[in-house]
């Protein structure tokens, strides 16, 4: 049978929709990559025409998309655009929506991809609507839901949402975005790690030091002041992008490639992350603030939202029993990177002549997720002309050498094609987020009491809190960043 393939966007008219989707969904057009008998429906609130709708479209997709605005391709993109104002929080607005696209897909297959890109307070009310509507039902083409990130503010919310999602849908309908996921670098690591023979072998604790995960940003909140005072750096970055992150970095070999299998080793690493116990918290958490936050408008006075956290954490298993992971992420600092940095083990005895008291440099690899993607490995070369004199050096692989200056993608253009195609491997499962939650959680709370490490303050364009160097120099370390580059001014 003939089969028709909507994407439902709810949230038309907002930012992520104009920035992400909509030039990622014209990217994967150009690309051809888009399945047969496509349309695209918008739906929200404002009142837009079609051609309203096509026109606000237009704009972002010329400012956004990564390819080349094209005249004639738009016109044919277009052609497939309609919108439907709606307010999702009445079911039989939903119904309306609903009428629309049976028309369309006029007893074809209709499979259908509905976008939550709306605030997560709507979430639940808008798959209750959904099913209310009668419109997950898969009898005639298949019904998948993307629902964005945050994913609850904390344990209970999240498995309260997750309740309430499963008594409409089945798990295997469900697209938890963590947007992370999508990126080239990201799905890299699996790749790296597992499709060399070389790395694996000392993927482990006989031979890895410690390892940093840093995702710095160095915009503030700037307008976001009132969403992120209420949210904070722990639940905007740490609890998905950073211990996904992790989760990738610590997780055991899959046995395939298969969504479940990967998903299954993820929720494993989480389940064996020693939990911070509330007494601990201060001596293996930090908890920071840049010092015109509290000035922002829309920041509460007196506002002990952290913009800056560095966290701790052991594994407990075979692999990683006694490994350090650091976890760091803050706004307003020095550069813009997220980067992991793998450090090994120094050689066991050193044979060359060195400075009394001196130790040599340790090996480290340095995966840069952004902005400047690739991987560099950093050993130690003698200096020419030297008896034996050493010095850190490189082996780098940059992505836009290799592969070419657009070869990248938007992370949402691999995502959205993996819910058309029904692949669910870069979305998080339930239980993972639960675990995660499970995790975070503690720390938050730990932070609200009486064990709760001080708010310490930085300076914008800082790398943060000077008690954030002290958590790793406890253990003889620093921080590093940047790939290639050792140390932090
Ligand atoms: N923006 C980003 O870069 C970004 C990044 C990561 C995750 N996210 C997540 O993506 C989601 C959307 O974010 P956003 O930044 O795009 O938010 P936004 O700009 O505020 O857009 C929200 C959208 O929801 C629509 N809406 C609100 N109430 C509605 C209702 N009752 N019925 C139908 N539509 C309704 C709004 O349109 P009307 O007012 O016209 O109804 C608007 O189109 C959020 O969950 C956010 O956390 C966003």
């Amino acid at each position: 049978m003939d089969e028709s393939n909507a994407i439902v966007i709810f949230g038309a008219s907002g930012d992520l929709t104009r920035r992400k989707l909509m030039p990622s969904l014209y990217d994967l057009y150009r690309k051809g990559r888009l399945p047969k008998n496509w349309r695209i429906v918008g739906v929200s609130r404002t009142d837009f025409s079609d051609e309203a709708f096509q026109a606000h479209v237009e704009a972002g997709v010329k400012e956004f998309a990564r390819s080349m605005y094209d005249a004639r391709q738009w016109a044919e993109f277009a052609a497939n655009l309609c919108y439907f104002r709606g307010d999702l929080t009445h079911f039989e607005q939903l119904q309306g929506v609903d009428r629309m696209l049976c028309e369309w897909e006029d007893g074809r297959q209709g499979n259908r991809l509905y976008y939550l890109s709306i605030a997560p307070n709507l979430y639940e009310q808008a798959i209750a609507n959904l099913g209310a509507a009668d419109m997950v039902h898969q009898d005639h083409g298949w019904r998948r839901v993307v629902i964005e990130k945050p994913f609850g503010q904390d344990l209970a919310s999240a498995r309260a949402l997750n309740q309430a999602v499963h008594r409409v849908l089945d798990e295997s309908q469900i697209y938890r975005i963590d947007h992370y996921l999508g990126k080239e670098t990201v799905q890299n690591l699996l790749v790296f790690r597992f499709a060399n023979s070389l790395y694996e072998p000392v993927w482990n604790r006989n031979y890895i030091d410690h390892v940093q995960i840093t995702a710095a940003e160095t915009v503030d909140v700037g307008h976001r002041a009132e969403f992120y005072d209420k949210v904070g750096v722990v639940r905007d970055m740490m609890q998905n992008h950073v211990m996904q992150l992790l989760a990738l970095v610590a997780t055991e070999p899959p046995t395939s490639f298969a969504a479940e299998a990967i998903r299954n080793e993820k929720a494993k690493v989480f389940q064996s992350i020693r939990p911070i116990r509330p007494e601990n918290v201060a001596g293996c958490t930090v908890r920071g603030q840049y010092r015109t936050y509290r000035d922002t408008p829309g920041v509460a006075p007196g506002s002990t939202t952290p913009t800056y956290a560095a966290i701790r954490y052991y594994i407990d298993n075979w692999r990683w029993q006694g490994v350090p992971f650091y976890m760091r992420s803050g706004k307003a600092l020095a550069a813009k990177s997220t980067e992991i940095t793998i450090f090994f083990k120094r050689p066991p005895h050193v044979m060359f002549p060195m400075p009394e008291g001196a130790q040599l440099a340790p090996n480290y690899l340095s995966i840069c997720i952004q902005p400047d993607e690739g991987i560099e490995f950093s050993f130690q070369a003698k200096v020419p002309d030297t008896v034996a004199e050493m010095r850190t050096v490189d082996m780098s692989f940059q992505y836009e050498q290799s592969f070419g200056a657009m070869a990248i993608p938007e992370a949402y253009e691999r995502l959205l094609l993996d819910v058309i195609k029904g692949d669910p491997s870069l979305f998080t499962r339930s239980d993972a987020i639960e675990l995660s939650w499970q995790l975070i959680d503690p720390i938050l709370e730990a932070w609200q009491s009486k064990h709760a490490p001080p708010l310490s303050f930085y300076e914008s364009g800082t790398w943060g809190p000077v008690e954030a160097n002290e958590l790793i120099a406890h253990d003889g370390y620093h921080w590093t960043h940047g790939c290639g580059q050792e140390g932090e001014a």
